[in-house]
């Protein structure tokens, strides 16, 4: 069956609800505290034992390749002022087993398309998916860890889903379920952004994903839905006729950085849960609110 080795970043996306922001810089660089959203994504990917990162770079590439590179110069001023801490950071932001690989997606075409981008460097092998706008805090293992674990033991494509309010449905793609014998949701239908009144259940899909290599063919057959786009959602719908499904209720808090108000949550959340500034960002927090 194998484990999990490779792990997708797209993030070519235009990130156009984070404008004028996202001119620039691709929104996964915006930073949540100290570390930007795409760091917290390649940590989680790196935590479920995952040494190949790629990235699906669009315009503004740099700074996420630079992100991750070493930095000659940053280092030696940081050295030659003593700062070891920093230096330490810096020289840390990935261990050195891990190996990154940027591939262009020339035309944005859709988070599909996006991933077919990854085929010549996944090639046969099952792998990760993480949208790095999707930020989850964890108390325990990161989701992409938890997916792992299930795909050791199941083998097959995992989507990782939470429950949201009804009303929402049409800002998700949305699984049926039913539940096996042994506990397992196995999923049954796959939606894009349904109206609360089609939506088939309240459990939406979230930026986790482990795939089988079974989804570059269906990818490949995929013409392209809502905007134009290449949708994963629908080649995800039609690989449920050749393979089983599984859906991944996971344990953690997940923030939509990719708008403005889960943005802002997660910063102040982040913010708080930071064992440095946590209790004197507590208090500017009820001096504002009072
Ligand atoms: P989103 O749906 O959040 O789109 O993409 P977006 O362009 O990033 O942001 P908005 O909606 O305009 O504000 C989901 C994920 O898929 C990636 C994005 O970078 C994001 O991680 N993506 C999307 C691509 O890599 N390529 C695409 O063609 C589209």
């Amino acid at each position: 069956m194998g484990k999990i080795r490779k792990a997708v970043f797209p993030v070519a996306g235009l990130g156009t609800r984070f404008l004028p922001a996202t001119k620039a810089s691709p929104k996964e660089m915006l930073p949540v505290v100290d570390k930007p959203l795409i760091q917290y994504a390649a940590e989680e990917a790196e935590d479920a034992g995952i040494d190949q990162l790629v990235f699906i770079t669009g315009r503004n590439k740099r700074s996420i390749e630079d992100h991750f590179d070493k930095a000659y110069e940053l280092e030696m001023e940081l050295e030659r002022m003593g700062k070891q801490r920093l230096l330490e950071i810096v020289q840390t932001i990935l261990p050195p087993t891990v190996n990154c690989i940027y591939l262009r997606q020339a035309d944005v075409l859709g988070l599909g398309h996006a991933v077919l981008c990854a085929r010549p460097v996944v090639g046969e092998e099952p792998f990760a998916v993480l949208l790095a706008d999707d930020l989850i805090q964890v108390n325990g293992r990161g989701v992409v860890g938890q997916m792992a674990e299930k795909y050791e033991r199941y083998g097959c494509s995992i989507l990782s889903v939470m429950e949201v309010p009804r009303d929402k449905t049409d800002k998700y793609g949305i699984v049926r379920t039913r539940t096996d014998p042994d506990g397992m949701l196995r999923v049954v239908s796959i939606v894009e952004k349904p109206a609360p009144g089609d939506a088939p259940s309240n459990l939406a899909v979230v930026g986790r994903y482990l795939l089988t290599p079974g989804i570059f063919r269906k990818l490949e057959q995929t013409r392209p839905g809502a905007a134009g786009e290449i949708q994963l959602t629908d080649a995800i719908a039609a690989l449920l006729a050749d393979e089983p499904v599984i859906a991944h209720l996971f344990e953690g808090k997940r923030y939509d950085c990719g708008s403005k108000l889960g943005y802002l949550e997660a910063t102040v959340e982040y913010g708080l849960a930071h064992p440095e500034l946590g209790t004197d960002f507590a208090d500017y927090l009820r001096r504002v609110v009072r």
